[in-house]
């Protein structure tokens, strides 16, 4: 491609991408909040939000009710016990007019009144206490427990200002979703370790965690009239929230779909890149960035056909000025040109000029967000920073989402269970 036809690329339009938003093909994978709600008031708090919130913040009400359970418990059972035990006098209002003389002597001798009182019912040593009442205190302590804990729950939501689901980030990033992606727990750790997510991908191609990122591939090529962009940056604002891990597999479905594929690391602080697709790291894009080698010389061939990695090669003292380099520039023009796609994996945008200097070398910036994990703020914050670095966003991606809390039905298991297609609901089939 001539440079005059690369500065007629397609630029990513955020409002198309917007238009997205309407019914992003993810919803193949996943219905989106908006649709499984349909005739719900969007503004009105109903029964299966409080549901939804309840089933998240489940931990929070259980440790609370057992907490307070077994202090009641443990407390009545502490308690000094006080006994009861009642007796029936009859008292009589006059006394006796006639009174035998020897019963006379005894009450004047021992200093007593006469007896105008007698014990109808003795009192019988009473086998229980009175106080505690255990079972009542166990219930009470049971009561308080559970709605103590739905209490603190609600609270602990509210007070939570990470965000959580599609429409978090419609609404508060002004970002349409491009996918979400399930939080998988991984039972089976040799399957792939830690590290390795991408992977699932290769090793189960029906799993919910491929179909969630071939769902993304189909969202990125709806994305412009002319396809998915050809370059490609994955950021998000903080650590740890799967900018590696989604570049990593959505190059892989790109590559599954027999495009080619290129895959930079460019995350020149914490590469993780060699490490995910099992490449060796002695010879990368720094090398080629101090002119000490060329473009083919650092792009790696991976087990995965028509699947190339540049891997970072060793860490430089100045990233940021590297990456702004007129080279880092020309090794993804030439990239484009070779391969079908380029996807760059960053480092965080907060905080890091890094993700800003790669947002205005690509066609397009996806932003993951890490949901329950990324805070409104900081997310915010990350995409004011790629606004007024004029970094062309397409989109995000809502990542590590349970989507048993928020009520879809969608397990986040490793793997479907057994081969039958019927477990895979017409909803998560995807071109
Ligand atoms: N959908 C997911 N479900 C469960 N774990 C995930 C998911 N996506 C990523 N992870 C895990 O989260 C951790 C961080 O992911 P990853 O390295 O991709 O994030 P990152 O944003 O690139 O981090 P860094 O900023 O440190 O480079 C990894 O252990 C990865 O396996
Ligand atoms: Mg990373």
């Amino acid at each position: 491609m001539s440079n005059e036809e690369q500065s007629h690329l397609p630029v990513p339009n955020p409002q198309s991408a917007g238009a997205l938003a309407d019914r992003p093909p993810s919803s193949m994978a996943f219905p989106q909040s908006g649709e499984y709600r349909g005739h719900h008031d969007e503004d009105e708090i109903n029964l299966l939000d409080l549901w939804q919130i309840l089933v998240r913040r489940k931990w929070t009400v259980i440790v609370f009710f057992l907490i307070v359970t077994t202090t009641g418990i443990t407390a009545s059972f502490l308690m000094t016990p006080i006994y009861r035990a009642g007796v029936t006098l009859l008292i009589d209002r006059e006394p006796p007019k006639v009174v035998d003389y020897q019963e006379k002597e005894v009450g004047v001798a021992g200093g007593v009144g006469l007896n105008n009182i007698s014990v109808v019912d003795p009192a019988k040593i009473p086998l229980e206490f009175h106080t505690p009442n255990i079972p009542l205190n166990t219930l009470v302590a049971m009561l308080l427990g559970l709605f103590g804990g739905i209490g603190l729950a609600f609270l602990f939501e509210h007070l939570d200002d990470t965000l959580k689901q599609s429409e978090d980030m419609e609404r508060v990033l002004g970002l349409s979703v491009l996918g979400l992606i399930p939080a998988i727990s991984r039972p089976d750790k040799s399957l792939s370790g830690e590290g390795e997510l991408a992977l699932i991908s290769i090793e189960d191609k029906r799993s919910a965690f491929a179909e969630a990122y071939r769902s993304v591939r189909t969202a990125l090529q709806f994305s412009t009239p002319e396809g998915a962009p050809k370059s490609l940056l994955v950021v998000s604002a903080n650590k740890g929230e799967g900018k590696s891990t989604t570049a990593a597999s959505l190059a892989i479905h790109f590559a599954q779909a027999g495009q080619k594929v290129l895959l930079v690391d460019g995350d020149l602080r914490s590469p993780s890149l060699h490490r995910i697709l099992e490449t060796p790291n002695d010879t990368g894009l720094t090398h080629y960035l101090a002119g000490e080698a060329t473009p083919v010389d650092i792009s790696q061939p991976t087990t995965i056909p028509n699947l190339f990695l540049i891997t970072t090669g060793p860490l430089p003292p100045d990233p940021a000025g590297l990456l702004g380099s007129a080279k880092m520039m020309s090794l993804l023009s030439t990239a484009k040109e070779k391969f079908d796609h380029v996807i760059v994996d960053s480092p965080p945008v907060l905080g890091l000029a890094d993700a800003l200097i790669l947002g205005n070398l690509v066609d397009g910036t996806l932003f993951v967000v890490a949901a329950g994990h990324t805070r409104r703020a900081f997310a915010q914050g990350a995409i004011k920073r790629l606004k007024m670095g004029h970094t062309r966003l397409l989109g995000g991606i809502l990542n590590k989402f349970d989507s048993r809390s928020h009520g879809y039905g969608y397990h986040d298991y490793y793997y479907y269970q057994g081969d039958s297609p019927s477990l895979l609901s017409s909803d998560q089939k995807v071109a």
